[in-house]
């Protein structure tokens, strides 16, 4: 089975009487080692499927498998579980920890995890050489560029070495040319065999990607 496997997923928004089919008969396989891009416009589900991607959210109806796990009827601890173990997420704003150093921002989810010092400092310093910045390890966020900022979000995301790497709108805050090096850092990663799940708006952004998922009114469109 494919590593991310959906099929006639559902999910629908009420507010005020009225529905809001958010995502509509989704179904979509993804192979471990891929490098997809969902692309749509704005408020075309494109968040909505990445939550349920990301386990941060459950779909009404239809099939999500991850890893071959069914996750619609897993609990809530158990999600947190998966999500900590198999994804790591990497937002257009980064969601740094001002007051934390660059470092201590990448070993925060390795602490959840219970993992000892020892290991916390190779498999951080390990994060960090992987976007090349372990000369910046001691820099808080405002002591780094917005790129260099993203490049320790997505070292965070990689330091538990989770199979599938979750990107929303990644490269969104950040100007051209600091996009594109975000970009070959996450294709640097996909050729050493990450999965990338990249969702954007833009179409120069998911060409970059080796396939392109387009989803309009929370449909996937062909
Ligand atoms: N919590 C919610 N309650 C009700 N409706 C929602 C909720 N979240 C999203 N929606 C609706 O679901 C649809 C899809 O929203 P979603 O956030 O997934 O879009 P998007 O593609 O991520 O857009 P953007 O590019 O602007 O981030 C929209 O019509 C939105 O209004
Ligand atoms: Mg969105």
């Amino acid at each position: 089975m494919s590593l991310i496997h959906m099929e006639s997923v559902g999910k629908l928004y009420s507010v005020g009487g009225e529905a809001v089919k958010a995502l509509d008969d989704v179904s979509l396989d993804i192979e471990q080692g891929e490098f997809v891009a969902i692309m749509g416009p704005s408020g075309s589900g494109k968040s909505t499927l990445m939550n349920v991607l990301g386990c941060l959210d459950v779909s009404d109806i239809g099939v999500y498998a991850l890893d071959g796990q069914e996750i619609r009827s897993t609990r809530e601890n158990e999600l947190a579980e998966i999500r900590n173990r198999k994804i790591g997420f990497v937002f257009q704003s980064f969601n740094l920890l001002p007051r934390l150093s660059a470092y201590e921002n990448v070993e925060l989810p390795l602490i959840y995890r219970g993992i000892r010092r020892k290991e916390r400092e190779a498999l951080a310093d390990k994060a960090l050489a992987a976007v090349d910045l372990l000369n910046r390890k001691k820099h808080r966020p405002a002591q780094l560029s917005g790129g260099q900022q993203q490049r320790v979000a997505i070292a965070r995301a990689l330091a538990g070495d989770p199979p599938i790497l979750l990107a929303d709108e990644p490269t969104g805050s950040l100007d051209t040319n600091t996009g594109i090096e975000i970009l070959n850092l996450l294709k640097r990663l996909n050729g050493e065999g990450r999965t990338i799940v990249l969702i954007t708006h833009d179409l120069s952004v998911a060409q970059q990607a080796q396939r392109i998922i387009h989803i309009l009114d929370g449909k996937i469109v062909h």
